[in-house]
């Protein structure tokens, strides 16, 4: 008779299935390649022609094959690209030669080369609010509000892309307000609780079923008739904390909002993961091609989209959303602002190679580690320049047509903020906090041009000195500090704010009770 039952079960879960696949007409769909990263890099160097790739160095300072930290090695071939003239050899004189001209050539050598393109077919976000909360972080109130954004799949439904993301707007001052977009884990910040009446309620439940579960359980809550396993929590614990407000607690009392997005649900962090998320939707579960997106630029692509449901959201001023991100989100948070132009200012954390630092570099992280480990984050082409044997021989960061200066340039005029902190705290040599230095200097003159304040030096990013730790240069529209702690934006974000605000011209009013 079990048997029975079991088999009748199998037989209506099979038929169950089907009927799903009939419905979204998945069985008609060929099913995604599963690559391991491995084979996908593989993949990638055979349509590349590339036999052999250099090792990247390793992290590790005592390992034979470390990085370079010496200085005097870290600048093979120190003439950066021409950020200021065109390819035919015009000098770019005018914002409006830097717009027609010179900007749509550096952004074709970024896609083409370096991050990968935009698809042109990628499927429309569906965005719903999921649930609206009422909370206090600290003494404020806000409203949490859990969106996802679901990707149309019906061209390829074996793939399923929902964007999940939270935002949190401060209630106490008027609107609409300026929004940080973070790339991070969203969560509610301190979600609502029942009251006291209903804890007792779900209490009186929670022990009524614990003692049917164990029924040796209700002499315990006879002996303690006063104890409840379930409590809530203190709401304004955060005020009671010691120390430094988080940079979210931070913003909500500017008059912030902050927006968290989960770049994972977007692309995921790894090369098997190609064939998946949203690179993988477009291409129908198919590899890539060489000039293809990589992830960073997928998670870009996707906080566009957030910018999108933003500019529906009356609590928010579409204006003045900034992005933000450190290590790899830093690059992310950098390529976002560069090839998004809505996007009003930039907060870049510790970003390294791929991020602010230049690719010319040979110190800390290599081009060899973004060909190699970091290979999915950049666009297959990207792995031309760590190659040793190829049908075109080797190439090295050296060749690259454009360097990290250039995509600093393209955030001209916004408001663009470049953070790191100190290796002896744990913001490791390995970013090259001085190469990224390097490139924000050399950023300057499009900056200029454009009629904004860079950070205040010349343009010779052979001479120019770092500041010392902690003395920010945030007099212009380009800004830097190193802050003295590690791997983190955190302790940057009570320069960030008020300068932000002056740039975007805001400041926090109380709401009206
Ligand atoms: C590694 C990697 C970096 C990256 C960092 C991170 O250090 O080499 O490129 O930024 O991880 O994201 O934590």
């Amino acid at each position: 008779m079990n048997r029975l039952i079991l088999l009748f079960l199998f037989f209506a879960y099979v038929s169950d299935l089907k009927a799903q696949e009939l419905k979204t007409g998945a069985a008609n769909f060929p099913s995604p390649v599963t690559f391991t990263t491995e084979q996908d890099h593989r993949n990638m160097m055979q349509q590349l022609g590339i036999q052999s790739l250099r090792p990247g160095p390793s992290g590790d300072e005592t390992a034979p094959n470390h990085a370079n930290y010496d200085e005097t090695l870290a600048n093979p071939c120190p003439q950066l690209p021409e950020i200021l003239t065109t390819k035919n050899g015009e000098k770019v004189t005018t914002p409006e030669i830097w717009w027609n001209k010179r900007r749509p050539e550096i952004v074709e050598d970024f896609e083409r080369e370096v991050y990968g393109r935009l698809p042109k077919n990628i499927q429309a976000v569906n965005w719903k609010v999921e649930i609206t909360d009422y909370e206090f972080v600290g003494w404020t109130p806000v409203v949490a509000k859990k969106i996802t954004g679901q990707v149309d799949n019906s061209s390829y439904p074996l793939i399923d892309v929902n964007i999940d993301m939270m935002l949190v707007i401060p209630l106490n001052v008027k609107g609409p307000v300026p929004v940080l977009m973070m790339f991070g884990r969203p969560t509610f910040p301190s979600p609502a609780q029942p009251s006291q009446e209903n804890m007792d309620k779900i209490n009186k439940a929670f022990k009524d079923v614990l003692i049917k579960e164990s029924p040796g359980l209700k002499a315990v809550f006879e002996q303690y008739p006063a104890y409840n396993p379930l409590k809530r929590d203190n709401p304004f614990a955060v005020n009671q904390r010691q120390g430094e407000p988080s940079p979210t607690e931070q913003l909500l009392a500017a008059g912030w909002g902050y927006l968290t997005i989960d770049p994972g649900s977007i692309q995921a962090d790894n090369g098997a993961g190609l064939t998946r998320g949203i690179i993988g939707l477009v291409n129908k579960g198919q590899p890539r091609k060489p000039d293809d997106w990589g992830a960073l630029r997928a998670w870009a692509w996707g906080a566009a989209r957030a910018l999108d449901y933003l500019e529906t959201d009356t609590l928010v001023d579409a204006r003045k959303v900034g992005i933000e991100g450190v290590s790899r989100y830093g690059k992310a948070a950098l390529v976002t602002l560069a090839f998004e132009p809505r996007f009003a200012v930039g907060l870049i954390g510790s970003s390294g190679k791929g991020g602010v630092t230049l690719h010319r570099r040979v110190f800390g992280e290599a081009v060899e580690s973004l060909t190699g480990g970091g290979y999915y984050w950049m666009a297959g082409n990207y792995l031309k320049y760590g190659a040793a044997e190829s049908s075109f021989g080797s190439k090295s960061g050296c060749d690259l047509p454009v360097d990290s200066h250039q995509l600093l340039a393209l955030c001209a005029p916004r408001p663009t903020f470049i953070s790191y902190g100190i290796p002896e705290k744990g913001d490791a040599k390995w970013l090259d906090q001085k190469g990224s230095y390097m490139a924000t200097i050399a950023a300057g003159p499009v900056f200029k041009l454009l009629g904004v304040k860079d950070l205040g030096f010349s343009n010779d990013y052979l001479k120019e000195e770092m500041p010392p730790v902690n003395s920010g240069l945030l007099e212009g529209t380009l800004a830097w500090r190193q802050h003295d702690g590690g791997h983190t934006d955190a302790p940057n974000f009570q320069y960030f704010i008020p300068w932000a605000n002056k740039l975007l011209n805001y400041e926090k009013v109380p709401a009206r009770r």
